[in-house]
């Protein structure tokens, strides 16, 4: 079977591809995180959309038959660029139109809140697509958040003191729910909900997307099916485009799981 192609701008993505691991089995998986670029969240669009779509041909060439944008900041800056370098053959699924289906049908007419980096809030996408969706919307970029994050200060002091600095004015008191508008912060979820009200939803997009990707793709299986093909190893690679110690020991706590993370030519081609 063909692999799935997941890209990120580091290992944030690997929640998305975690999700998509669970949720479907049986495919093969290539992640590609670009971690010579990272963060995506501080460029311009112009060159997220050069990148992004780089790395989208090359998953194509790879053989992928369908490729996650499993970044919110690519995603909202990046995806026409994405789907013309891969042409129509190749599903894309991104992370944004997923989580706004979801979020619009059960929260029409009420507040929504979306953090974000700067790339993904400045972009305006989540908030031109709830908009036109009939939510009002509640924007905050939350730039320090992905990077303390992924140095392995998530559910700890530091991520405490810039949660207070980000949310702690009350800026989201009275939305319905709030959209964690990054892939790296479902590792910091319960910490969010705290600042909260406890009304508050909160909104991780990773398994909307992997039930986005199996809806584009067809890929459903049977129960019964899973349960036999549980047992047989799958393909599953891991590839940064810089390969740090500090990446390979961040890779586990994002999948859930060990990963071997191999590192890409694909920018010295
Ligand atoms: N994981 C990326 C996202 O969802 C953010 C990290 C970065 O700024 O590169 O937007």
């Amino acid at each position: 079977m063909r692999p799935i192609g997941i890209f990120d701008s580091g290992i944030g993505g690997l929640t998305v591809a975690r999700a998509i691991a669970d949720r479907l089995p049986h495919v093969p998986i290539v992640y590609f995180g670009d971690t010579e670029h990272l963060p995506y969240g501080e460029k311009s669009p112009e060159l997220i959309r050069q990148y992004a779509s780089g790395i989208a041909t090359h998953l194509k060439e790879r053989g992928c038959q369908a490729i996650v944008v499993a970044c919110n900041s690519a995603s909202s800056n990046a995806l026409d660029s994405i789907q013309s370098a891969v042409g129509p053959g190749v599903p894309v699924i991104d992370v944004l139109q997923p989580v706004v289906n979801a979020v619009s049908l059960r929260f029409s007419r009420t507040n929504v809140g979306v953090i974000g980096t700067r790339a993904t809030i400045e972009s305006g996408g989540y908030q031109r697509m709830l908009e036109e969706r009939g939510c009002q919307v509640t924007a905050l970029a939350t730039p320090l958040l992905a990077a303390a994050i992924e140095e392995g200060f998530h559910e700890g002091l530091v991520s405490e003191a810039l949660l207070q600095a980000y949310l702690g004015q009350g800026t989201f008191d009275d939305v319905s729910a709030l959209i964690l508008g990054c892939t790296h912060y479902p590792l910091i979820a319960e910490q969010i909900a705290a600042f909260l009200p406890n009304s508050v939803e909160i909104i991780n997009s990773a398994e909307l997307v992997a039930e986005a990707l199996a809806n584009a793709t067809g890929l459903y299986s049977k129960h019964e099916d899973l349960e036999i093909q549980r047992g047989t190893p799958v393909l599953r690679q891991f590839l940064v485009s810089d390969l740090t110690v500090s990446f390979a020991q961040s890779a586990q706590r994002f999948f859930g799981e060990e990963v071997q993370l191999e590192e890409s030519d694909l920018w010295s081609q």
